[in-house]
């Protein structure tokens, strides 16, 4: 038989302990900031039915990105893509009982068949923060703020980073009333604005060209304007136009109040999800190493409506583990792995586990991490262990200390050593 690989299934990642330890960290500065915005945590199984994302999430996601089997009650299930559908359908359950505005995060992982590469695997974690019953600017103000605080916790400076911003209530203006497209074009259009950064200029064009023949030119001379100054220099100037332009500058406007000046308004800035139906934003590095966005987010009102009920106003966003952890580590800002143990005991002779543990279990107990080896092999070769697995200190179990309760604790790095009690040790190797 031939053996079985050690490899993961294709596009998902093992966390070995130093990897854990950074997922963790990233894990841990997320919830520091949401909880700080009085978001409390939620989370749900990794399986849903098919039908929960069939409605509003988009085609791609559906057809070509879902992991979707067929129970054994012939139920078809999916390993959930995302988390808005999930956190919808919870709230949709609840709506009579919750007290709105419901301020909810959690970090779910999620499974998408997508091609591995840089900043794309097949399963991810992502922070989800959404704010429940907020109809007005507010909520986008909140969310946006709480993306950019993300960034600063982590050690990102305002230069480092875009929070890109656009309407869906101004792309659907322009694609239903302003170029009388029907239902199918605009779609087809939309999908192609929110590839427009993946593809030439050339292909875009032309693409654009073959699916609205006689309107390319006025499209895009709108789509390709320099700064959000032209884009609304060109459209109409309508109370309703005013209205949705408005709606954005003041969200601009007061994030920047705020101290936040690093937004700028993209017009090709579709996000790929149909629910969405107001404001949607992206934050990226501008470093052009990580040209994918680390949050993505937005309005969508209506998505609660699928649960049939009277729909309930919802701003989000998700924000991906493997795009951040790229980032830190283009910046060289993620911490150096430390493992759990504190202090090791080495112990030259069987004859000494008994105290060995008898000291541990005392640290221990005063807050103190220890390992013991009891391998039993030369204090050398545990001392080796202890500085590959890159504990800080050690002390070693003879006779001597046995009897005399005196240790010496060696610090692996500095190689400096002090003497101890066991009542001093603790404040030697913390
Ligand atoms: P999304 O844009 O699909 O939005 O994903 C949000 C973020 O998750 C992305 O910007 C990226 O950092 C990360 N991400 C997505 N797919 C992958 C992948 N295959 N591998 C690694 N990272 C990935 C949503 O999912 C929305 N449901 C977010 C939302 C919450 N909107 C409102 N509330």
């Amino acid at each position: 038989m031939k053996d079985i690989s050690t490899e993961p299934y294709k596009g998902v990642r093992d966390f070995y302990p130093e990897d854990m330890s950074t997922q963790n960290y990233l894990f841990g500065k997320m919830r520091k900031v949401a909880e700080s915005f009085g978001y409390n945590e939620y989370g749900a199984s990794v399986l849903e039915p098919a039908e929960l994302y069939r409605a509003k999430s988009g085609e791609e996601i559906v057809n070509e990105q879902t992991y979707t089997f067929t129970d054994r009650g012939e139920r078809q299930v999916t390993l959930r893509p995302e988390m808005t559908p999930t956190v919808a359908r919870m709230v949709a359950a609840k709506k009579q009982e919750l007290a709105f505005p419901l301020r909810w995060y959690s970090i779910p992982n999620l499974f998408r068949y997508e091609k591995p590469q840089r900043g794309r695997v097949r399963e991810h974690w992502q922070l989800n923060v959404d704010i429940f019953g907020c109809v007005g600017a507010e909520a986008e103000i909140e969310i946006i703020s709480m993306a950019s605080q993300i960034m600063r916790e982590f050690g990102l400076k305002d230069a480092d980073f875009e929070i890109r911003l656009n309407s869906r209530k101004i792309m659907n203006y322009i694609l239903n009333d302003l170029m009388s497209l029907d239902e199918e074009t605009a779609h087809k259009i939309s999908k192609l604005i929110d590839k427009k950064q993946k593809i030439s200029k050339q292909d875009f064009d032309l693409s654009i060209e073959e699916v609205i023949p006689g309107k390319a030119t006025e499209f895009l001379t709108l789509i390709n304007s320099k700064n959000f100054e032209e884009f609304v220099a060109k459209l109409p100037k309508s109370q309703e136009v005013v209205e949705k332009i408005d709606e954005l500058k003041e969200v601009m406007a007061r994030l920047e109040k705020l101290g936040i000046t690093n937004t700028v308004f993209d017009q090709t800035l579709m996000r790929g999800l149909d629910y969405y139906d107001g404001i949607v934003f992206e934050v990226f590095d501008k470093n052009p190493e990580n040209s994918r966005a680390v949050f993505g987010g937005g309005r969508y009102d209506n998505l609660l409506s699928i649960f049939g009920g009277e729909k309930v106003p919802a701003v989000g966003f998700g924000m991906g583990d493997v795009v951040i952890k790229n980032i830190l580590e283009t910046y060289k800002i993620l911490p150096a792995y430390k493992p759990e143990a504190e202090l090791y005991i080495c112990v030259m002779k069987k004859d000494y586990y008994e105290y060995a543990q008898e000291i541990a279990q005392k640290l221990r107990e005063d807050g103190v991490k220890v390992a013991i080896d009891f391998s039993g092999r030369k204090i050398g070769d545990q001392i080796k262990t202890a500085d590959k697995q890159k504990i800080p200190n050690i002390i070693c179990i003879g006779e001597d200390e046995m009897k005399s309760g005196q240790f010496k604790v060696k610090n692996l790095k500095s190689g400096e050593e002090k003497a101890a009690t066991l009542e001093t040790l603790k404040s030697c190797v913390k």
